[in-house]
């Protein structure tokens, strides 16, 4: 049985969480004269060209100073704004810098953070993601990386099965599907349901305690799978997808939508569970802040519902659409006709 639903959602705790990212941010701009940079309006593009950034970078921090209110923006363009002016700008009797470039230094990876919003992606501690692309992790790491992603997922994955209908589900393959909560939670909602965490190796053996503990261990395995680098098994009505592709580059996420479209038969699902970015890519803080927290470790972001959109339908994919499922998350479905 599912725990029963928490009696709050989680947002609050994302809020808290998440809330690490504002004066990081800030340190980082400052560090780096961002809003120096600012002598007109400029969109992401133009400011990486003229400060000779990763656009990757600046597409990650401007919408965090956007959505702090230290930049305004019109017709795509950020601007400086009366706070920014009065507190960010080196020539202001009242700035800042100091104070927020020195906080940041005390954060133990901070040379990271900053070399890779400056330049991108750098070579120097990467986190998990390193393992994930090669396909190799150790059990470490593994339980580690498995228990952090658990606690954040665990609300969201009992919370989906209130608000998402997988009543014509039979079988599922949840891949990427860590400990297994999502389907944990599902198959201890639809009784008839079989699922299969697809994994790399070591995190399978992790998932293996977790599905115990849910007490779904008759209906849910796991197969340790290199998605990247093997075939996906292919007798699944439905593959689910949570918090995996903003781990990813929109070139990346285009080869897991293809893979995922070739292994379903068809009338089979692709449903990914994610913080979606609001149109504008300036809000909301969640997927912002999300969306930063991603340049720190790997090649990801939070994306937007049209851009997911491209994505499935560029594989092939139809119907697609999105509803919220629980706290900030949403699914976002699409069809294999
Ligand atoms: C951000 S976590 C998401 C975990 C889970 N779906 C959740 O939302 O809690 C990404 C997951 O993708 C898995 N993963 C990464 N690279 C993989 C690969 N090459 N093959 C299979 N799984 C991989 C990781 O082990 C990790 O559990």
């Amino acid at each position: 049985m599912n725990p029963v639903l928490p009696p709050i959602d989680d947002t609050k705790i994302w809020d808290i969480m998440l809330s690490d990212f504002k004066s990081q941010a800030i340190s980082i701009a400052l560090a780096l004269e961002v809003f120096e940079g600012f002598d007109a309006p400029a969109g992401a593009e133009q400011l990486a060209k003229k400060l000779g950034y990763s656009l990757r970078g600046m597409k990650a921090l401007l919408p965090m100073l956007k959505v702090q209110g230290l930049l305004d923006k019109h017709q795509g363009a950020y601007q400086l704004n009366n706070l920014s002016r009065t507190y960010m700008l080196k020539e202001s009797p009242y700035y800042w810098g100091p104070f927020f470039i020195r906080r940041g230094e005390a954060i133990p990876n901070y040379k990271v953070i900053l070399d890779n919003i400056r330049d991108g992606e750098t070579e120097e501690a990467r986190g998990p993601a390193d393992s994930w692309e090669s396909g190799q992790m150790d059990p470490a790491l593994a339980k580690k990386v498995t228990d952090f992603m658990h606690c954040h997922s665990m609300p969201s994955a009992v919370g989906m099965t209130q608000t998402c209908d997988f009543s014509n589900v039979q079988s599922l393959l949840d891949v990427g599907g860590g400990s297994g909560c999502y389907a944990s939670a599902l198959a201890n909602h639809y009784p008839e349901m079989k699922c299969t965490i697809m994994e790399l190796a070591a995190v399978c053996d992790v998932a293996k305690g977790y599905i115990e503990k849910a007490g779904v261990s008759d209906r849910v395995d796991t197969k340790a799978v290199d998605m990247f680098r093997e075939d996906w098994p292919e007798d699944y009505e439905a593959h689910f997808f949570s918090n995996i592709f903003h781990d990813w580059s929109p070139e990346t996420c285009e080869l897991l939508a293809q893979k995922s479209f070739d292994a379903l038969a068809p009338g089979g699902r692709i449903c990914l569970q994610e913080i979606l970015l609001e149109e504008s890519g300036d809000e909301p803080y969640a997927a912002v802040a999300f969306s930063f927290f991603m340049t720190q470790g790997n090649k990801g972001q939070q994306y937007t519902l049209k851009h997911l959109e491209y994505i499935l339908e560029k594989a092939g994919f139809k119907d697609v659409s999105a509803r919220r499922s629980y706290g900030y998350y949403s699914l976002v479905t699409g069809k294999k006709p």
